[in-house]
């Protein structure tokens, strides 16, 4: 084994609040329409890289202290984006990664926005031997560039490259995309506080999903809207309207599930527990007891958003009315760090 340095990247996960669903291409991953999101502040994957000495043989990836085995779905992506990496930049030299999540893996929470960003950082942090994301975009790296790089292992991963509320743009070439902060962390404290209502496996992957969204009738009519619902969720973002962003969510995550529902083959996420979660969110708000609305990513597990010095006592109620399922509490985030060492 090489005897150099590790690098080491923490990138956040993100929740989409208008989401991104369906392709228009696979290979540059320019998406169907721009999305908007919030970078939450403690689900990250932190990856600590190291280059290996070039009779190493080949890249070897550690996950949680367990080798990822080339012949998986996941590993194969991982493996294969550093091929692209490498490949793209032109860098030489095999990598030994170690990565885990800082929230359970098999919760349900959405992995591959934090993964792939933190694995595009650590490989180029060490590939470089650069351990400062200001001397990184010195050399070019910067954070757009890092979020493009990102985006060909996993699309949502793209916006986790800033902190506060992000927007990825489709733009009207896959070379126009571009990835910028609506507002930073500061400027809006929200909650999103994650009913697990089941850790399962997804019954179809994201990946697979993506592609069948242009077979549903409901899909057209959801691009012909979506620019009109991004204008309005931008504006309930820069003017701390949870009124306006939580119409704007509800109305884009039931969408999102109505165009995975009508594809051919039809993709179902939501369960019967969830579609109690999202009733209950929606009777409490109208009775006045709780100011909370609801997203849902690829899978049955609920996101409720609220306002940050809400979370505490709302994460109560959610308890309480679902003693069953697990609750994650998280927050609006920075982006990435990076440092030279393991995990700190
Ligand atoms: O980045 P992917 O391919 O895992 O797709 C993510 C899609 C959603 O999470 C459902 C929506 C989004 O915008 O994050």
């Amino acid at each position: 084994m090489g005897d150099m340095e590790f690098f080491t990247a923490e990138v956040p996960s993100n929740i989409a609040f208008v989401k991104y669903w369906g392709k228009r291409d696979s290979e540059t991953q320019w998406p169907a329409n721009s999305s908007v999101s919030m970078t939450l502040k403690h689900a990250r994957t932190i990856t600590s890289a190291r280059t290996l000495g070039a009779s190493d043989g080949r890249d070897i990836i550690f996950k949680d202290g367990k080798k990822l085995e080339p012949g998986n779905p996941q590993a194969d992506k991982a493996y294969g984006h550093l091929d692209f990496l490498r490949g793209r930049l032109g860098f030489s030299g095999w990598l030994e990664v170690h990565t885990k999540n800082t929230f359970p893996s098999e919760c349900g929470i959405a992995s591959s926005a934090s993964g792939l960003g933190a694995l595009t950082l650590a490989s180029i942090a060490a590939w470089t031997g650069c351990d400062d994301l200001k001397d990184l975009q010195l050399r070019g790296h910067t954070m757009p560039v890092l979020a493009a790089l990102a985006r060909i292992g996993s699309g949502s991963a793209c916006r986790s490259f800033f902190g506060g509320y992000v927007g990825w743009e489709a733009g009207a070439a896959p070379t126009d995309q571009s990835v910028h902060q609506v507002a930073d962390e500061t400027f809006w404290p929200l909650a999103d506080l994650i009913v697990i209502v089941s850790a399962e496996k997804k019954p179809v992957s994201s990946t697979v999903a993506h592609k069948t969204a242009w077979t549903s009738p409901l899909f057209g009519p959801r691009l012909a809207g979506l620019s009109e619902r991004l204008s309005a969720t931008n504006e309930a973002i820069r003017s701390r309207d949870l009124k306006k962003l939580g119409a704007c969510i509800e109305a884009d995550a039931l969408e999102m599930h109505a165009v995975m529902m009508t594809s051919e083959p039809a993709a179902r996420y939501m369960t019967r527990h969830s579609e109690e979660v999202i009733s209950w969110i929606r009777s409490e708000r109208t009775a006045g007891r709780m100011d909370a609305w609801f997203t849902m990513d690829a899978g049955p597990n609920v996101h409720v958003i609220c306002e940050g010095s809400q979370a505490a006592a709302y994460s109560e109620k959610i308890k309480e009315r679902f003693p069953d399922f697990e609750l994650i509490a998280d927050m609006t985030g920075a982006g990435p760090v990076l440092y030279k060492g393991t995990v700190r």
